[in-house]
């Protein structure tokens, strides 16, 4: 069913534009997998970031740059990325896509363990008012009370893959998956209990791509 209606909604919000079809293809030909945050949310990045008219963004997860490229868009004159990476690689990658989309200047990346990286950016009181969290399922949570904790007030903290292919709603989907997305399956629903019932979030659900939270930080 997820995979109709995104379909569906990609015919006619979908169209990607060359950069974001370079990043793609680029992280085919260096024989990475293909886990960028999907079209719509690619766009809801935008949107969002545009409507926050955010200074100072933070993303956990880089990749190839893809929903770095889209937070990029969206960032007010004069505003900044911040990129959390582990692999090098992945981050010379995503640096090399966005200077070619013409945001080099506006990026940065931090190559490491994110939750080290979060760690080394409270000490030294940076706080950030965007984020995306799109890196390992398993630390979620880590992450999110990290990126909280260096919330300005009035955040939004996008978070992807809380569906898990729809997994999370539907037990006997849920059962027909592999067996790491079934795991997934019960980390994301600990998860997505733990933001809805946050103290300081005001968060919603958007239902598209892998599935998108969206939380605004009120401290
Ligand atoms: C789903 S991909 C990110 C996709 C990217 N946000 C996009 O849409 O273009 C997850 C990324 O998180 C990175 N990652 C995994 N574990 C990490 C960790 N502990 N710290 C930092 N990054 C990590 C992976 O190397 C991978 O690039």
């Amino acid at each position: 069913m997820m995979e109709q209606v995104n379909k569906y909604a990609d015919g006619y919000f979908g169209n990607e534009d060359e950069h974001l079809q370079h990043i793609l293809k680029t992280i085919e030909d260096h024989g990475m997998r293909n886990i960028s945050v999907s079209n719509a949310t690619g766009k809801w990045l935008t949107l969002l970031a545009t409507l926050k008219q955010s200074k100072k963004a933070l993303e956990i997860g880089a990749l190839g740059g893809y929903s770095g490229l889209c937070i990029a868009r969206g960032l007010a004159e004069g505003g900044t990325l911040l990129s959390l990476e582990l692999e090098p690689e992945y981050a010379k990658l995503a640096k090399e896509n966005l200077m070619r989309a013409g945001y080099g200047e506006v990026v940065d990346y931090r190559i490491g363990d994110a939750l080290t990286s979060l760690k080394q950016l409270k000490e030294d009181q940076e706080t950030f008012d965007f984020f995306l969290i799109d890196a390992d399922k398993e630390r979620y949570k880590h992450y999110l009370d990290a990126c909280v904790d260096i919330a300005e007030d009035g955040a939004v903290i996008m978070m992807d893959n809380v569906l898990v292919l729809g997994g999370v709603a539907d037990e006997t989907l849920k059962d027909t998956l592999p067996e790491h997305l079934q795991e997934r399956t019960r980390i994301m629903r600990e998860y997505n209990e733990y933001v809805s019932q946050h103290p300081h979030l005001f968060s919603a659900l958007l239902p598209i791509g892998d599935g998108l939270i969206c939380s605004i930080v009120k401290k």
